[in-house]
């Protein structure tokens, strides 16, 4: 598929020259740039709609209400969930921060788990570990196989009655692997019923179709900044009857319906996640973001994104310096590839490919567990989102040809 030429007209940054080179941006699975429709959203709150919501009866107010509400169920809509079951957040770390934090007020037996896997980021392990330290229970890993898929053949020897959350992604940020969440959840409530699964949709809900509920998925959480929204907004999606059965762990204005001095009594509804000022105008950009996609088509933006990995993946499987990570069919992954040159270290090919204009990630991508089951410090990093082309790929192994010779 040929991206329409006017998508990248839309994004004011790819005018940029870096080095005196144009700006080929392959940091996407970090943070991806943002459409002039979703900048001006921002201007345009802040120039004519700007007031606190909920809370006031004047015009500025209720419009800004009806505006944040309105981009709630756009947002629902967007990962197939009702409005009544979203919560706004700071991002994926602070969806998942909530959910672990909730969990410790939940009065969970003895003995239980907490089962991850090992190519998740850093914020879907940490909050467990934490969580298990305090409440002296188990984390459990599911491992991945020789090409970096997860072994999820025998759940059983894992997944257990003590399994109280099992925590997984949805794309592997570093490989860009994509997990069969929806049998694997449906594997886990068969071993275990009661167990909750938590779905880390940080880089799936940039490239895939999501539907929560055909997912099977208790919650869902991910960022609004790696899906052409701004930083510091993302989502928590809790399914029913669990919005009002989970405990909240932070709490005040906006998450109550009385309050004393003796006594409060807190909303049952997804509200009462959401205690304090909201970022109304990071509310206001993601809903911007979604309406951006869906004018493009997220299966029109998975299939542009897939033809940028095939030909990177070619290219890359061709150069005898190159090795790939989670080198498997690219029907399997999303817009993210891995890789290093031999002998040497991912921070120098970085800083080289960006002397050619070239934006790469290099490091462990807050993935250390999986850099030491793979034995390598890091790798390089290329993740692609719909305004990249086939000429940027070509030139970004261009690029790599050059390093690879500068540093032999
Ligand atoms: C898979 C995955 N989970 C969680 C996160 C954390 O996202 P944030 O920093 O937006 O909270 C990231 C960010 O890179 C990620 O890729």
């Amino acid at each position: 598929m040929k991206i329409n030429p006017d998508i990248r007209q839309q994004f004011p940054i790819l005018q940029r020259t870096i080095n005196g080179k144009p700006l080929v941006y392959f940091d996407n699975g970090a943070t991806t740039q943002k459409p002039k429709q979703v900048i001006d959203c921002i201007v345009k709150y802040y120039s004519e709609q700007n007031a606190n919501i909920h809370r006031g009866v004047h015009t500025l107010s209720r419009e800004a209400t009806i505006l944040f509400e309105e981009a709630r169920k756009e947002v629902a809509a967007f990962i197939g969930a009702d409005d009544t079951s979203i919560a706004f957040t700071q991002g994926t770390t602070d969806s998942i921060n909530l959910v672990a934090n909730a969990l410790h007020y939940l009065n969970l037996p003895k003995g239980s788990e907490v089962v991850v896997t090992e190519m998740e980021h850093h914020s879907n392990i940490l909050p467990w570990q934490l969580w298990c330290e305090r409440n002296n229970a188990q984390l459990k890993v599911i491992p991945i196989d020789k090409d970096g898929r997860l072994v999820i053949e025998n759940l059983e020897t894992i997944v257990n009655e003590k399994t109280a959350l099992v925590a997984l992604t949805q794309v592997s940020n570093t490989l860009g692997i994509i997990n069969p969440v929806k049998q694997i959840i449906k594997t886990i409530k068969s071993i275990n019923p009661q167990s909750l699964v938590l779905i880390d949709g940080a880089q799936s809900t940039p490239h895939l179709q999501i539907n929560v509920k055909d997912m099977g998925c208790d919650f869902f959480v991910f960022s609004g900044h790696k899906m052409y929204a701004p930083t510091g907004i993302g989502v928590l999606y809790v399914k029913q009857p669990l919005v009002e059965a989970l405990p909240i762990s932070r709490t005040g204005g906006g998450a109550i319906k009385t309050v004393t001095f003796n006594q409060t009594e807190y909303l049952d509804t997804i509200q009462r996640f959401e205690a304090g000022t909201p970022n109304i105008e990071g509310v206001l950009g993601l809903a911007e973001a979604i309406r951006f996609i869906n004018s493009v088509g997220i299966k029109n933006i998975a299939t542009h994104e897939h033809q940028l990995l095939e030909l990177a993946s070619k290219k890359l499987n061709e150069i005898p310096e190159v090795e790939i990570y989670g080198n498997i069919d690219v029907k399997d992954k999303a817009g993210v590839i891995s890789f290093n040159v031999k002998n040497t270290h991912p921070f120098d090919v970085g800083t080289l490919l960006d002397k050619y204009g070239v934006a790469v990630r290099t490091g462990h991508h807050c993935t250390q567990p999986l850099m030491q089951c793979l034995n390598i410090p890091g790798t390089i990093r290329a993740s692609f989102a719909i305004y990249n082309t086939t000429d940027e790929v070509e030139l970004f192994i261009e690029a790599l040809k050059k390093s690879i010779r500068l540093l032999s």
